[in-house]
């Protein structure tokens, strides 16, 4: 239940939880932001941590643990084969998703690469709501391909839909006949759906998905990164989930996906990778790859340590004093900065806050990478660093021509109890500076471009002295202020 504050027009998001360790933070001149950010490439991946004030470029791995966590830590049993510690994860995921059947892999990606290495034959295809990067990376190197299903209405910017990572199920049922259910290698659903924003799917939405793959018999899996978040919406948005448990959702879920997996770094607010399923049988099948890539099947490449730290925290993904933290503080800074005008994608989902940059810097053409320029420009406003979703996070085609995303965002992370609600105070005000100083924003050209995720370590120039400018009217603005 919410905390209502007295004076109602004061109310702001409540933390439930304390903070009793903390780490340093610098915050450099604007004048040195701007060197970094250039030394950088222009990519706010290859900043180093020690330049940077807020840290938004991610919230996997970076989220905060609880004092029970730490706890769990010390009584890691490290074992190469049948640790206890594997038993206490095992343990974890049978209460949270109720699935016997538990695979363990370094992280999401690693999870993605065993499916893709189980399933994915040349010429098949994997059906989505949306991509991500790193699925489809594994998807295409196994000579399959990925096609998106998500509703339409999904990829506007700003509406009042509630669940804009649905499915569109009827194109969904068609694609799959005309593929014949042989050539496609599974369904599957991203909680949360990562790059149109963060967006939930609702458990409606979901379960027709899990009915449509039985009746035409293809596997359905759930990529349940973003789960816990998306569940906070599926309580607050949907009326059939109001009064469910937290675990009721979880359990209803594995009963009707064939295979979940997830990034530990988000679910459970440590690291690491799980997959899972109610069938015996599909484990089966990806379990000679865990060895192969990973490591033995109870430890799966992760760390004895956070696999315990994992286990418990799967425990608090089911506390929606936690889950709603999150989405609230994302809640707010989309608030904050929508009703200033800035352009955001609304309504906000989890993860972060997105700003979508074609309305940002609306005269920028595509090639000249509208978010990524917006991410730039961030960095060098506040020493934030937030992260392109937009044309430099995409492939290009096998032909080699660019493939423009449809949305240009510029994502601003949340990190689960991380950061404190002065610290988006701090991150809307220096955003709204440079909305009003926008018409300086220019934009970027590639000078080092990696063919396979190019960006995570591309390399770009600012085209002109725009950041010089940029850095310049900061300082006019702000006298002698970091
Ligand atoms: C939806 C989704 N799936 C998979 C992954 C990959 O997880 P990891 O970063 O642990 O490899 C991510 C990471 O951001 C994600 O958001």
């Amino acid at each position: 239940m919410a905390v209502k504050f007295y004076k109602c027009e004061q109310q702001v998001p409540l933390e439930m939880h304390k903070v009793r360790m903390i780490q340093k933070l610098s915050l450099l001149p604007v004048e040195e932001r701007l060197k970094k950010i250039q030394e950088a490439g222009n990519n706010t991946f290859l900043l180093q941590n020690k330049d940077i004030y807020l840290d938004m470029l991610t919230d996997s791995g970076v989220n905060g643990m609880s004092d029970l966590q730490f706890a769990a830590m010390m009584q890691a049993d490290d074992s190469y084969a049948g640790s206890e510690t594997f038993n206490r994860v095992k343990a974890a995921v049978k209460d949270v998703f109720g699935c016997e059947n538990v695979l363990p892999a370094h992280q999401g990606r690693a999870c993605e690469n065993i499916l893709a290495e189980a399933y994915v034959k040349p010429g098949m295809v994997a059906l989505m709501n949306f991509h991500f990067t790193t699925t489809k990376a594994h998807i295409t190197r196994c000579g399959g391909s990925v096609e998106e299903l998500v509703d339409p209405k999904g990829l506007l910017p700003q509406s009042d839909d509630p669940f804009k990572g649905n499915f569109n199920l009827a194109n969904l049922s068609q694609r799959i006949d005309e593929l014949g259910s042989d050539k496609v290698a599974f369904v599957r659903v991203e909680a949360g759906t990562n790059l149109i924003g963060g967006q939930p799917v609702s458990l409606e939405n979901m379960l027709a998905v899990t009915d449509i793959c039985h009746d035409k018999g293809v596997k359905s899996v759930l990529d349940a990164s973003l789960l816990q978040d998306n569940i906070y919406f599926m309580k607050t948005r949907e009326a059939r989930c109001k009064f469910m448990d937290v675990k009721e959702i979880y359990h209803l879920l594995a009963d009707h996906f064939d295979i979940i997996y997830f990034s530990a770094r988000k679910l459970s607010f440590s690291k690491g990778g799980i997959i899972c399923s109610k069938n015996p049988t599909y484990t089966r099948q990806m379990m000679e790859f865990i060895p192969l890539y990973e490591g033995f099947l109870t430890y799966g490449g992760i760390d004895v340590r956070t696999m315990e730290a994992m286990a418990q925290g799967l425990y608090e993904s089911l506390d929606m004093e936690y889950l709603d933290q999150g989405p609230e503080f994302i809640n707010y800074l989309a608030k904050e900065l929508s009703d200033y005008g800035v352009p955001v994608i609304l309504p906000a989902g989890g993860l972060g806050c997105h700003l979508d940059c074609q309305a940002f810097v609306p005269d920028m053409p595509h090639d000249q990478y509208p978010a990524g320029a917006v991410a730039a420009a961030i960095y060098i406003a506040g020493g934030i660093r937030p992260m392109e979703r937009g044309s430099l996070s995409e492939q290009r085609e096998p032909d080699g021509t660019e493939r423009f995303a449809e949305l240009e965002l510029a994502r601003l992370a949340v990190p689960r109890r991380v950061y404190t609600l002065s610290q988006l105070k701090y991150v809307a005000d220096r955003i709204k500076w440079l909305w009003d100083n926008r018409s300086l924003i220019g934009g970027l050209k590639w000078v080092e471009e990696p063919s396979v995720l190019r960006f995570f370590f591309g390399r770009l120039k600012e085209i002109g002295y725009w950041q010089e400018e940029l850095a310049a009217k900061f300082r006019q603005d702000f006298g002698d202020s970091l």
